[in-house]
């Protein structure tokens, strides 16, 4: 459900089946940090919160959101770690549950995690864990992190052997958008965050696809009014997923589009790649794939290329990539998902498949090889 007044864009997410549901509001407006504090005290009164964000993120808007707070008479500490990717582990974990433990923080402790989707996962993995689990409000500061990460309830940590392999689900209570903090965020995030975007329009809406690709000049050029729209109707795709997959287990395997050769890339990379970059790469060989399988439309995968490329995004593996690589990486993924389908597209803005087949399909490693390394 979503509407539309003075406060901002809201829309509800509502998870769980029969006994269990729950719900959850997702605001989306220009310059909510100043106000996020009146809406936390609103939505998820605690005597003290604990902001979880990075040591970047903190230099640009912690004080902000502490302030934001202060102003309301909500009392906060904050935990902060090195930013980057290769900090999302568990010894990030013991330092900051260690910290909430050294500071006091009992079972009516709030987490706000204040960050791109590092934080967002890595402090949702502590709200998860934390005396066995306290409630998380979501702040996301990169366009990915506002687009996708933020909602849907997936939080974790990464190891030695693989990104997110020790990780939970555990959704939010309230999740507060501000996209005028995109205007610090470097500009290979932006069409990070887009490629996200892209998957929404590709797998589900069409219009909002074309609109998108429509919109690039604007949305690189960070005008707010484009940002707001292109981050509402992200969340409500994604919210609507996540709500049908409650009724409908299984659901959500339609954003898996682009997933499965995205984290190939990703592991063949060592994880050098932004997120968004090898889900582009992903989007754009599983599009092709489609095609030489004969369960996408003729003309979708040139059309999804131009628009990656339009869009700065990279739609090719790395040159250097060869049959063995590529095979390793997909074994290791089949294995450790206990299978090795993929979403694939019936048209832009279509999946193919249906609720019994799984929304996925198997497709040979030889098929992927060919059309990938040619
Ligand atoms: N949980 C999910 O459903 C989900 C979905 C997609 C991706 N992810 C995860 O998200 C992570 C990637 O997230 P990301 O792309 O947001 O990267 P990130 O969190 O590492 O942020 C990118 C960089 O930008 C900085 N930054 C963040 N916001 C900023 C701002 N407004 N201004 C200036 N600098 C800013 C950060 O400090 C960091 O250095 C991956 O670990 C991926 O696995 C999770």
């Amino acid at each position: 459900m979503s509407s539309q007044n003075q406060d901002g864009h809201r829309t509800t997410v509502t998870v769980g089946r029969s006994e269990g549901v729950s719900a959850y509001d997702v605001w989306v407006r220009s310059g909510l940090l100043d106000d996020a504090g009146a809406l936390i005290g609103d939505a998820c009164r605690a005597p003290r919160y604990a902001i979880i964000t990075d040591s970047q993120v903190y230099g640009v808007y912690g004080e902000r959101l502490h302030a934001s707070l202060s102003a309301e008479g909500l009392a906060a500490v904050t935990f902060r770690f090195a930013a980057g990717e290769w900090n999302k582990t568990r010894e990030t974990w013991i330092e900051l549950t260690d910290g909430l433990l050294r500071a006091g923080f009992g079972r009516d402790a709030v987490v706000i995690a204040l960050g791109g989707g590092v934080v967002g996962d890595a402090a949702g993995f502590v709200a998860a864990t934390y005396l066995g689990g306290v409630p998380l409000i979501h702040m996301p500061t990169t366009l990915l992190a506002m687009v996708d990460s933020c909602v849907g309830g997936a939080v974790g940590v990464d190891t030695g052997v693989g990104k997110d392999l020790v990780a939970a689900v555990h959704q939010p209570s309230l999740v507060l958008i501000d996209p005028s903090l995109l205007t610090t965020l470097p500009m290979p995030h932006i069409a990070a965050g887009l490629a996200a975007a892209f998957k929404h329009g590709l797998t589900l809406d069409a219009g909002y696809f074309e609109e998108l690709a429509g919109s690039l000049e604007r949305i690189f050029a960070r005008e707010p009014a484009g940002l707001e729209r292109l981050i509402a109707r992200s969340i409500e795709i994604k919210a609507e997923v996540v709500s049908r997959d409650a009724g409908e287990e299984g659901y959500r395997r339609v954003l898996d589009f682009g997933h499965r050769l995205a984290r190939a890339q990703e592991a063949i990379s060592g994880y050098a790649w932004l997120h968004g970059e090898a889900l582009a790469v992903g989007m754009a060989a599983e599009a092709a794939i489609g095609e030489a399988v004969g369960v996408t439309r003729g003309g979708v995968a040139g059309r999804i290329r131009e628009v990656l490329e339009a869009a700065r995004l990279p739609v090719a593996v790395e040159a250097d990539v060869d049959a063995e690589r590529l095979l390793r990486a997909l074994k290791l993924d089949r294995e450790r998902r206990g299978e090795g389908r993929y979403t694939l597209l019936a048209d832009i803005g279509v999946v193919a498949g249906s609720a019994e087949q799984g929304w996925a399909r198997e497709v040979s490693d030889e098929v992927v090889c060919r059309v990938l390394l040619g």
